[in-house]
């Protein structure tokens, strides 16, 4: 089986690309998928944070930055598709970046995470034509938004939840909350799938859930890894 390949992307920096990245990834190794983190960014943060795992507790599934083959990064995504279930690409910011256009081009779903903010839905909306430029290279692409940093309803949450809608864009039903372990887990090395229970715990779990079943791929992966 080749790998099913999922991009994180959007082009504004700080929406949580990096952190859903790499804790949806361990979820899924978690659940016995092969699963390999690329980091398509050149500043390396998937990596960075995988390497501040102590020596005892080593990060458990490979993060590896592949950046610098910029437009060609479909390319070395593909060299790795058959040594893993799961690939999820971490892209980088910019909305320039030939990375990020060659990660769509090559996934198989793209998640768009953003805050409820109006600068990430002006993003979000930049990155949708990065989406579909991809699509013309690729016809079977799907893209959904993923809604980062919740915190109670406002009335501008709500508005911004309505001009989302509005994008006319798949969304994911599970929201990931504002939450102080998602910061502290990076300068541990850990994720959060690893972790004592917890509602963040949760909500990567549900993500995995919602983002398994539309790839058609078994929630409870029994397969031996
Ligand atoms: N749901 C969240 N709750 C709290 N902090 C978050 C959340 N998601 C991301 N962060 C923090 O926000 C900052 C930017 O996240 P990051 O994943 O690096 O974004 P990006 O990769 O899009 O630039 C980091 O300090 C990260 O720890
Ligand atoms: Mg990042």
């Amino acid at each position: 089986m080749t790998a099913v390949v999922v991009a994180v992307a959007n082009q504004k920096g700080g929406v949580g690309k990096t952190t859903v990245s790499v804790n949806l990834a361990v979820e899924f190794w978690r659940r016995n998928f092969r699963t390999l983190v690329i980091d398509g960014d050149p500043q390396g943060s998937a990596v960075e944070y995988a390497a501040n795992a102590p020596e005892d507790k080593p990060f458990p599934i490979p993060v590896i930055n592949l950046a610098h083959a910029g437009a060609k990064l479909a390319q070395e995504v593909m060299r790795h598709a058959d040594n893993y279930d799961l690939i999820v690409i971490d892209c980088p910011p910019h909305k320039t970046s030939p990375q990020t256009l060659a990660a769509i081009a090559a996934s198989d779903l793209v998640i768009m995470p953003l805050y409820p903010s109006w600068l990430d839905l002006t993003a979000t909306k930049a990155t949708l034509e990065t989406f579909e430029q991809a699509k013309a290279l690729n016809p079977d692409i799907r893209a959904a938004v993923l809604l980062n940093g919740v915190r109670n309803k406002t009335i501008m949450s709500m508005a911004i939840d309505l001009a989302i809608t509005e994008l006319n864009i798949p969304r994911l039903k599970t929201e990931i909350s504002l939450a102080e372990e998602l910061r502290q887990v990076v300068g541990d090395g850990e994720a959060v799938a690893l972790r004592g229970a917890s509602k963040t715990r949760q909500q990567i779990s549900a993500l995995a859930d919602e983002l398994l079943e539309n790839l058609n791929l078994p929630i409870a992966n029994t397969e031996a890894a």
